[in-house]
């Protein structure tokens, strides 16, 4: 039997020459828990070609979403890139992954460190309800090289706190901050140096990250995760060491191929 499903493309979107996003159908049978990453991917030459992705989309929501970079001479995006409404999409039955919420202990601030579509499992967890539960504050924070790489800046700053269901907790709770470091911008730097100077606590009105307040989730570049989880174990945050035992945080790579 296949390990995946197929799905139609109902929606794609080029943000800018490197970064895309891509909806498809649902069908009943994929569930998944918010923050978890499927394999998608084509047929190529009758063989089913497919790379990790985060599901940016809620579990809730009629259709899935993912949110992909164009790597030159990528195996899977050199291709993917071209995909148009009506085609196939493989989608793997069996999502799983380390960005969740069971896999945190009790805490008063989430922070979300994403670089680049590192954002992906946030665009999926900023919708879940359970996060408005369990924490006072959620903090979204994007790290990317330019300004038009700030995808989903609209939705952060327009849509979701004018949400329907969502609006009045986003209002209250979630803080976005897009942090750029390659052209100028209202804030700028990398995730890793903003915590390190404080820069980002004064920001945000919060005070310095710690073990009694804070959660953390981390999805980015590999070199990002190891550094961002060294400061995290310096300040005295431990990581979860494995799925289903839950800690101060976790981290998760953002997947490229
Ligand atoms: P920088 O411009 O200083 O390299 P990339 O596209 O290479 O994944 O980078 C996305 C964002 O992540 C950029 O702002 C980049 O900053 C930043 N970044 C790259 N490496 C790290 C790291 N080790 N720690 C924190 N941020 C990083």
């Amino acid at each position: 039997m296949s390990k995946f499903i197929t799905e139609t493309v109902t929606y794609v979107h080029h943000w800018n020459d490197s970064l895309f996003t891509i909806k498809t159908t649902r069908g009943d049978s994929l569930r998944f828990r918010n923050g978890e990453f499927a394999m998608i991917g084509i047929m190529v030459d009758g063989k089913p070609l497919a790379r990790a992705y985060s599901i940016a989309s809620p579990n809730w929501a009629e259709e899935l979403e993912f949110f992909s970079i164009k790597v030159p001479d990528g195996p899977l995006t050199s291709r993917l890139q071209h995909i148009q409404v009506g085609d196939e999409l493989l989608i793997s039955k069996k999502p799983t992954g380390t960005l969740v919420l069971d896999d945190l202990l009790p805490g008063k601030h989430l922070y979300m460190l994403a670089t680049g579509t590192g954002l992906a499992p946030f665009l999926s967890l900023c919708r879940d309800p359970e996060v408005y539960e369990r924490f006072e504050k959620v903090i979204l924070v994007h790290g990317v090289r330019h300004v038009n790489d700030l995808a989903y800046r609209d939705f952060f700053e327009n849509q979701l706190p004018n949400d329907e269901i969502f609006g009045e907790w986003i209002r209250e709770k979630f803080i976005y901050y897009p942090t750029v470091t390659r052209d100028e911008f209202h804030h700028t730097g990398r995730v890793t140096d903003l915590i390190k100077s404080g820069k980002l606590f004064d920001d945000i009105g919060l005070p310095v990250m710690n073990k009694d307040d804070d959660r953390v989730m981390i999805c980015g570049s590999m070199a990002m995760n190891a550094d961002t989880a060294a400061i995290l174990d310096e300040l005295g945050l431990t990581v979860s060491p494995r799925m289903g035992e839950p800690a101060d945080y976790v981290v998760e790579r953002a997947f490229v191929g």
